[in-house]
C-alpha cells in the first residue's frame, strides 16, 4: 500500500492506494455508523462487503449526475435523522464520488465524508482532489464545491470487475498525467500497455500510485485552480465538448462510444496537435501520443463536426470572456497554460475536425 496526502484548506485528505474495502473500519470515525451512497452496479457486485450502515443507491450514467438526484439523497439523509456527526461514505466510481462529496458538503452546511473508489478513472482522478458536484442541463460539473474527503481508499482488486471500456477510460487520465507531469510514467505505460489493459496488479498499482502522487501534489499547490491546477485540464476543453456531443447522440452511447476517458482521448489528440501547431512539440511526438491512445483502445479520429465542437466548447464563454486558459504540451511530461482568444482555438478546431 502507498499513501498520499492533500493538505486542503478545510483539512487533510489521505489517499490509500492498494488498501482494501475490507479494511474500511480502520478509516471510519469510531462509534459512527456511516451512511453509504453507491450505485446499482456496485451494490450488486460488492454490497455484501460494505460496512454496516444504511445504503442509498443511485442509478448509473452521467444523466443521473443532477441536482434532482442530490435532492433525493438529501431527503433520505433527513429521513434517516442524520446530523452534523454523521459520516457519509461513497462507494463507487466518479459519478458516485462527485455526488457524494457534494451532498455531504451541503447537508447541514457540511458533514464529513470519505470514498472507496471502485473505477480506474475515479482512482486515478475523480476521487482525488476535492472537486465535487453535478451537471446542470448540458453544462458539465456546473454546480459544485471544493471540499476534501477525509480519506480515499483505492482498492485495486475491485477493478477486476470493470468492463473493458471503463479500463480504457481510466487509462486515458493516466496518459494525461504522464503527458503533463511524468515522462517516465508515460514510457512505463507504453512498455506495459497490454499488461495495463489486462489489469496486471503490479502494473496497475504503479500507474494508480504515480497518478495519485501527481494529482495530490498539483492539487496541494493550488487547491482551487487559480493557477497550476489548470494543467490537469489538459485535453478537457475540447474533450468536454466531445463528451457533451456524445451524450446527445443516443446511438453512440448504445455503441459504447460514450465515457469521460474516451472523450478526453480525443481532446488530448487535439491538444497535442494544437501544441505542435504552435511549434512546442514535434509531429513525431504527436504520433507517439496518438499511437499510445489507439493502443489503449481509445478513439483518436477527430471525425466530429467542427461547428458542433466549437458551439459545445464555447459554452462557458460568458464566464471567461473572449479568451480561455488552454493547456499545451511543451514536451512529453511538461505542460503549460496559456490564455488564448476563443477565435484562435476555433480556427484550430475548424482546421482539424473533419466530420460532416
Ligand atoms: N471530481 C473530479 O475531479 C473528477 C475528475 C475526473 C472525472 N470526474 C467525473 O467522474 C465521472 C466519471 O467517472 P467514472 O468513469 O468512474 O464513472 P462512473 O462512476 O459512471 O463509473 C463507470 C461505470 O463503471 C461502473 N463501475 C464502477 N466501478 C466498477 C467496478 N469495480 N466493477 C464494475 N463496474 C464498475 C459504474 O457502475 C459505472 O457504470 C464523470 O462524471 C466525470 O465528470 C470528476
Ligand atoms: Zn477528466
Amino acid at each position: 500500500m502507498k499513501s498520499f496526502q492533500v493538505n486542503g484548506l478545510q483539512g487533510l485528505s489521505s489517499i490509500h492506494v492498494g488498501e482494501s474495502l475490507s479494511n474500511i473500519g480502520a478509516y471510519l470515525p469510531a462509534g459512527v455508523t456511516p451512511i453509504i451512497i453507491t450505485d446499482e452496479t456496485i451494490k450488486t457486485l460488492y454490497g455484501k462487503n460494505f460496512p454496516d450502515g444504511p445504503v442509498l443507491t443511485i442509478g448509473t450514467g452521467e444523466k443521473i449526475k443532477t441536482l434532482a438526484t442530490v435532492e433525493t439523497l438529501l431527503r433520505e439523509l433527513i429521513r434517516l435523522s442524520c446530523d452534523r456527526t454523521s459520516f457519509i461514505l461513497g462507494i463507487g466510481g466518479g459519478i458516485v464520488s462527485d455526488i457524494t462529496g457534494f451532498v455531504a458538503s451541503v447537508f447541514l452546511r457540511g458533514v464529513d465524508f470519505g470514498f472507496v473508489s471502485t473505477s480506474l478513472l475515479s482512482q486515478v482522478d475523480a476521487s482525488v482532489g476535492g472537486k465535487n458536484g453535478v451537471n446542470l442541463d448540458s453544462f458539465k460539473n456546473m454546480v459544485g464545491v471544493f471540499n476534501q474527503p477525509k480519506f480515499v481508499i483505492c482498492d485495486i482488486d475491485l477493478l477486476q470487475t470493470l468492463p473493458k471500456t471503463e479500463i480504457s477510460n481510466g487509462l486515458a487520465e493516466i496518459v494525461k498525467h504522464g503527458l503533463i507531469c511524468d515522462a517516465d510514467m508515460l514510457s512505463f505505460l507504453e512498455n506495459n500497455r497490454q499488461k495495463a489493459l489486462d489489469l496486471d496488479p503490479d502494473i496497475i498499482f504503479r500507474l494508480v500510485a504515480d497518478s495519485v502522487a501527481i494529482k495530490s501534489r498539483v492539487v496541494g499547490e493550488d487547491e482551487k485552480e487559480a493557477g497550476k491546477r489548470r494543467i490537469l485540464n489538459f485535453g478537457h476543453t475540447i474533450g468536454h465538448a466531445v463528451e457533451t456531443l456524445n451524450q446527445t447522440k443516443q446511438t453512440q452511447e448504445k455503441m459504447g462510444l460514450a465515457g469521460h476517458g474516451r472523450a478526453i482521448s480525443l481532446g488530448m489528440v487535439a491538444a497535442a496537435m494544437f501544441s505542435q501547431r504552435k511549434k512546442l512539440i514535434s509531429p513525431d511526438e504527436v504520433d507517439r501520443i496518438t499511437s499510445l491512445l489507439r493502443g489503449l483502445n481509445l478513439p483518436v479520429d477527430l471525425d466530429y463536426r467542427a461547428d458542433q465542437i466549437i458551439a459545445a466548447a464555447s459554452r462557458d464563454k460568458k464566464k471567461q470572456g473572449s479568451s480561455l486558459h488552454y493547456v499545451f504540451l511543451e514536451a512529453i511530461g511538461t505542460a503549460r497554460v496559456e490564455k488564448i482568444p476563443y477565435d484562435e482555438m476555433n480556427d484550430f478546431i475548424r482546421s482539424v475536425f473533419t466530420g460532416s
